[in-house]
């Protein structure tokens, strides 16, 4: 028998601190008049100091889970795309899977910058319709202004904070995610590059002088090579999963500039309203703008169950990616489940093994052998 891989929950995590455009020209010489007219966009949210991409993470995982009904016990595996994790190691996807109780899952970040949620869900899909797994937690979040360079013009305007969530399951019922692309360029990769802090360029006073740690853009080449993949990832995705334009009722694209999206639809030959778009109030989120703009959809009454959607992203890589999906919704599911009494319960559960490990690093010492 067949087994496919349904999208069942969603979830989102989005700051409270709102930056305008107004804010950001205190801060270099730009106006909202440009930024707008140049990117659609009119603000976006920043983390607070206590909010971490593993913290907004959490927050939209459990949304997700709530939504879809599943134990946190249950969850297979967890993949974060990230392209702010918390450390190069450990993954922040191992975070979560403490924070949220999730004892019997794998776990593992996954870095492909913006398009990163649509591989993620392929990747969930692939390991569902294999037959290994049952159910998966795909998460995109990011804390983009902690490593934006707030004196470049150039990109800060651009990102902001935020984290969305699906829960992907098997089941034998027809429908969920029909097909996806996933490509990349690896000869564009200095476009969009955050240099330093890795092993080819690691932290030094110098790193830190040429401000290696920041995002780095080539705005124009970037803006090209998108309005180029967005439409021919929708393309190719539609023919992958043999639907037709007219079968199609919702593309949500990752939000990074409105006139991308534009000239998306007008390559594609579509209506603007065919096409999801909130950036004007978050920025481009990276990874977390597909998810986010997913559930805010589906807040809208425009993704409704039985729906054809095509997510279709780009970013740094370069990678861009598309996935086609029938639209599921939450599988029937009884009794309820507590999420958030269960994630307060992992919280003690890990205060304790933390607790166990000191007590027994004290009475073992050094060697493990008493
Ligand atoms: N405010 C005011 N002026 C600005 C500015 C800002 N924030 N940023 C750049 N400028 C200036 C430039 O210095 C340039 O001035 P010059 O002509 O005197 O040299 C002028 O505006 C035009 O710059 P340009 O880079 O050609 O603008 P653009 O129309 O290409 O728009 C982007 C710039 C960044 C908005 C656009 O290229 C873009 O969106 N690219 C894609 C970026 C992206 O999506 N990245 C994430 C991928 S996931």
């Amino acid at each position: 028998m067949a087994v496919y891989a349904h999208i069942t929950g969603w979830g989102m995590s989005i700051p409270e601190k709102i930056l305008t455009n107004h804010d950001i020209s205190q801060i270099v010489d730009t106006n909202d008049e440009w930024i707008r007219t140049r990117t659609g966009i009119e603000q976006r949210r920043i983390a607070s100091n206590t909010q971490t991409t593993a913290s907004l993470a959490t927050e939209a995982a459990l949304k997700a889970l709530r939504m879809a009904n599943l134990h946190p016990s249950k969850v297979d595996l967890i993949i974060v795309s990230t392209s702010s994790p918390e450390h190069i190691f450990p993954a922040t996807a191992c975070i979560v899977q403490d924070q949220i109780g999730a004892v019997n899952a794998g776990a593992f970040d996954l870095s492909a910058a913006c398009t990163g949620f649509i591989y993620a869900l392929n990747m969930a899909a692939q390991a569902i319709r294999s037959g290994s797994l049952q159910n998966v937690l795909v998460i995109g979040s990011e804390t983009l202004s902690r490593i934006v360079n707030w004196e470049d013009r150039n990109t800060c305007i651009l990102f902001g904070d935020g984290a969305g969530a699906f829960v992907i399951q098997a089941s034998e019922r027809p429908g969920g995610i029909l097909s996806a692309v996933m490509r990349s360029d690896g000869s564009g990769g200095e476009l969009l590059t955050l240099p330093g802090g890795g092993s080819k360029y690691p932290t030094t006073r110098e790193s830190i002088t040429n401000g290696m740690h920041y995002i780095h853009m080539n705005g124009r080449e970037v803006f090209r090579f998108a309005t180029r993949v967005m439409a021919q990832a929708t393309e190719e995705v539609m023919e992958s999963s043999h639907l037709r334009k007219e079968e199609i009722d919702l593309i949500i694209p990752h939000q990074a500039n409105y006139r991308i999206i534009e000239s998306a639809a007008r390559n594609l030959k579509l209506p603007l309203n065919k096409f999801m778009i909130n950036l004007s109030k978050y920025g481009n989120t990276s990874t977390a703008s597909i998810p986010v703009a997913t559930c805010e959809a589906i807040q809208e009454g425009r993704l409704k169950e039985g729906d054809n959607v095509i997510f279709v992203g780009f970013g740094a890589g370069l990678t861009w990616g598309s996935l086609a999906v029938n639209w599921t919704g939450p599988f029937e599911t009884k009794p309820e489940v507590h999420v958030w009494n269960y994630s307060n319960w992992a919280r003690t559960r890990s205060f304790v093994r933390r607790l166990r490990r000191r007590i027994e690093g004290m009475i073992w010492g050094r060697n493990g052998d008493g």
